[in-house]
């Protein structure tokens, strides 16, 4: 295949061309390659071309299928391996010198028998395939808020894929210099090839999979898988596992948060930083479209998965989103749920594992109300309605440039970042958790984050309604214990003269018929309203056991169909409930033994005697 390799011409030793000023950094690809054994290096500069001919040589190999020209043009369509579909937080590991560090939060296997592993298993790996050197920005170039990594990579789904993710190719060289610091990111599909071996359309590794974190050197190992969070190791394994380690010795925080900023008919632009564990509606969150019965009102996307955070000197906390692209969950997706994603999916996309139609175009469940009566499936095979199969798979994923997405922020790049006004912490509760409460102060703010859980979807898991703790959604992104990141989150807010407030919300209560008290999607921007009014001072609330809420005549109702009686339904504090919600909290305080914070088990006593 490399007409790329081969055009760059990077020779059989393996040099780095001339214009790598980086020694470490070309030291260390050579001996990448040389434990590797790649046919060939190819150092990615990021360019418009480079991605053109990268897709066109996977067209010609039969990885990427191009869509439709006039419907979806410059889009492709991949189908990845059935076993090889989602990120796998079995295979996840932090391998931390001392285990208590990784925290019960993660998989740990001791630093020297998990090197051990990675030599035997990348020794050859890359045989037969080119490796793709790939710099990347996460954050602005030249941010200070910015990070580099540089992922080697055994596949060209995963080059073009972070070009859209991330920022990639020479001009990150040009800001790391000869000495900057990078997050060394190894990545290969574990399939090499003999001589003569015909490739498979995706290949990726059956008998094993291994995505390894090295805290103390901040590097990433990633074995076996080609999809997503497993080989994109800027999102999850960088952005939020190695960069919660750095943002904990140098004061920063690394979320799994969307951004998004509030326009106020007349008033100041605020932003909020929002954290739900997958599955909660995050990307329709982000950019959503305010309600006709709120005129005025305008909402912008800064990111939709992750905010790195930094405390400026003026003493309030601004973030930037350090992706470039968004990575999204297909199906659900609609001119119904999420118009301006839908709009942003026009053009320049790759899907992955979507089902196609016959003039190749795509489609998911939950496109159309009705479906195509004929397509090929996710697996590619052909599909209709009464056959009793997804068309796609659960799990299909859209990757497009962030720059697409109409409700994008003028300041969606701003180097300084933006100012946080306010944090949101959010699960999927049918029951117990009210729409929306304000924390009194930070410590009870990070105990609501510390605290908070999501029931599993029937889709995730095969189990409707087991309720999981998903301590800031950081459950399978936290690279060190929880204990010592929840004493990393009241330390960062002790020091700030300006800190965010903190809400809890809960779009997801139940009737106890099972149907929902609130309608959610763009109806949610009447609490968004209710949070930037009380940051302005103008909004009421009542206290309450749960923190600060809003009554029914606080919050802006108006042309919603909800009495004040289902709103108070979906605002009630049940005591039983609560009783045995604390002894859950128990239960997740203990399992961090004595690296909780004193704050959050004092906090817990107060909530203890406010709930008796
Ligand atoms: C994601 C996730 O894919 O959180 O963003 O699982
Ligand atoms: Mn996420």
């Amino acid at each position: 295949m490399n007409q790329a390799a081969t055009s760059v011409g990077n020779s059989a030793a393996h040099d780095a061309p001339a214009y790598v000023q980086h020694a470490k950094l070309k030291a260390w690809v050579k001996e990448v390659a040389a434990l590797t054994k790649p046919d060939r290096i190819y150092w990615c500069d990021g360019s418009q071309a480079e991605y053109d001919r990268l897709c066109n040589e996977m067209v010609a190999s039969g990885m990427l299928i191009r869509l439709n020209a006039e419907k979806r043009p410059e889009s492709f369509l991949a189908r990845s391996d059935p076993d090889d579909v989602a990120r796998m937080e079995d295979r996840t590991f932090v391998c931390s010198k001392n285990k208590e560090d990784a925290g019960p939060n993660n998989n740990w296997i001791d630093p020297v028998e998990m090197k051990a592993t990675m030599n035997r298993l990348f020794d050859g790996c890359m045989r037969g395939r080119t490796l793709y050197v790939i710099p990347y920005s996460m954050g602005p170039l030249g941010s200070h808020i910015s990070h580099i990594g540089v992922e080697l990579s055994d596949s060209p789904y995963v080059a073009v894929s972070m070009r859209v993710m991330t920022r990639i190719g020479t001009p990150v060289l040009d800001v790391l210099g000869e000495d900057g610091f990078f997050v060394p990111c190894v990545h290969s599909v574990g399939m090499p090839l003999a001589a003569g071996q015909k490739d498979v359309v995706w290949p990726s590794s059956k008998a094993e999979k291994w995505i390894v974190h090295f805290p103390e050197e901040k590097s990433i190992w990633s074995y076996g898988s080609g999809y997503g969070g497993n080989a994109l190791l800027g999102k999850k394994c960088f952005a939020l596992r190695i960069a919660s380690i750095m943002a904990r010795e140098q004061g920063w925080l690394a979320e799994h948060m969307l951004i998004l900023g509030i326009q106020p008919p007349n008033g100041e632009k605020r932003y909020i930083a929002a954290a739900f564990p997958s599955a909660c509606g995050k990307t329709n969150l982000a950019m959503l479209i305010p309600p006709n019965a709120l005129p005025g009102w305008k909402v912008t996307t800064i990111g939709e998965d992750i905010a790195w955070i930094k405390p400026g000197k003026d003493g309030r906390l601004y973030a930037i989103n350090p992706e470039a692209g968004a990575f999204g969950v297909a199906p659900g997706t609609s001119s119904l749920t999420n118009p301006n994603c839908l709009d942003a999916l026009n053009r320049n996309v790759i899907y992955t594992n979507v089902a196609m139609t016959a003039d190749g175009d795509v489609w998911w469940e939950g496109l159309t109300k009705t479906p195509p009566a004929k397509l090929i499936d996710w697996q590619g095979k052909e599909w209709t309605p009464d056959c009793g199969r997804k068309a796609a798979h659960p799990n299909a994923r859209f990757t497009v440039p962030a720059a697409q997405i109409p409700c994008i922020d003028n300041d969606w790049e701003n180097p300084a970042g933006v100012p946080i006004s306010a944090f949101m912490f959010g699960g999927r509760r049918s029951t117990t958790v009210p729409l929306v409460t304000e924390a009194k102060d930070w410590v009870s703010g990070v105990y609501q984050a510390a605290t908070m859980a999501s029931e599993t979807t029937a889709a995730a898991t095969g189990a409707q309604g087991v309720v999981r703790r998903d301590p800031f959604a950081m459950l399978p992104f936290c690279g060190y214990h929880f204990g010592d990141y929840f004493k990393h989150w009241l330390d960062v807010g002790a020091k700030l003269a300006h800190p965010p407030k903190i809400y809890s919300v809960n779009w997801f209560r139940l009737t106890a018929a099972g149907k929902f008290l609130w309608p959610g999607y763009g109806e949610n921007m009447r609490v968004l309203k209710w949070i930037v009014e009380r940051c302005e001072g103008k909004a009421g609330a009542t206290d309450t056991p749960a923190g600060n809420a809003p009554r029914f005549e606080d919050i802006d109702l108006n042309g919603l169909d909800i009495s004040r009686q289902q709103f108070d339904e979906l605002m009630s504090l049940d005591k039983d409930l609560w009783k045995k919600e604390l002894q859950d909290h128990d239960t997740l305080f203990e399992s961090l033994g004595s690296r909780l914070p004193a704050a959050l088990s004092e906090e817990r006593k107060r909530r203890g005697s406010n709930f008796a």
